[in-house]
């Protein structure tokens, strides 16, 4: 297996991936334009996307991004959703019964709500450095192999060679194999939402 960075020649199969991946998200329910806009996300600056690939298939991926302490915090949520809004928009009118999608409906009252009540800054300093993995995927077919431990271990050696020994990320309370997942590579606990969990890990150079 190798594991290598995103590039804009791999987006069609890596969209196909992520549709594997994530059939039930937004992004797979509205279509592959945003998606695809997402994948342009990941290719920004101080964001990682990495593929795992096997006999040149790719089979899983994880994405996220980092920030060094003094430098701007990256709002993932507002900012990913300001970054998708217009392609979302632009898909739902293309397709406007997916409105009515229950998992649409829920994002866009969530969405609408996280935008009322104000708890981001837009100028806002890191105090300390970070890197959060956003998602991590293996196709269905390949799970159960340790390949999502390699990518994880993969962004660990990443995060170590910018000297970044915190790790974050959130996962859904109703994500069994996530969560499984995360217990058995030593991630803790660090906020316990009704839908979601905040887990973290210190890394250590050894
Ligand atoms: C979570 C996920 C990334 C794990 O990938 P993976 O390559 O199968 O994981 P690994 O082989 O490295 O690790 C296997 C361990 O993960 C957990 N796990 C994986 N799939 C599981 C499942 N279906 N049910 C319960 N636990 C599961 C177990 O702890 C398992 O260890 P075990 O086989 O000894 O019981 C994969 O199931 C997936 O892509 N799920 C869909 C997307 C997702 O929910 N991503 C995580 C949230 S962002």
């Amino acid at each position: 297996m190798t594991i290598r960075p995103l590039q804009k020649v791999d987006f069609p199969d890596v969209i196909q991936l992520y549709k594997n991946c994530f059939p039930k998200t937004l992004m797979a329910i509205i279509g592959p334009q945003v998606i695809q806009k997402f994948l342009e996300w990941c290719l920004q600056k101080n964001h990682y996307f990495f593929v795992a690939y096997i006999k040149n298939q790719p089979v899983g991926f994880v994405s996220g991004y980092y920030y060094m302490k003094g430098e701007p915090f990256i709002h993932s949520t507002s900012e990913l959703a300001l970054f998708l809004r217009k392609d979302l928009i632009n898909s739902l009118l293309k397709q406007p019964w997916k409105v009515f999608h229950p998992t649409v409906v829920k994002k866009i009252l969530k969405h609408v709500k996280h935008q009322n009540s104000n708890v981001v800054g837009e100028n806002d300093i890191a105090v300390s450095s970070e890197l959060s993995i956003l998602s991590i995927g293996v196709s269905p077919n390949f799970q159960r192999q340790g390949i999502a431990e390699k990518l994880t271990q993969f962004v660990t050696s990443f995060a170590l060679e910018k000297s970044i020994t915190h790790l974050k990320l959130t996962v859904e309370t109703n994500n069994k194999a996530g969560l499984n997942f995360y217990s058995k590579n030593g991630w803790s606990n660090l906020l316990i939402t009704k839908d979601y969990i905040v887990k973290h890990k210190y890394l250590t150079n050894e």
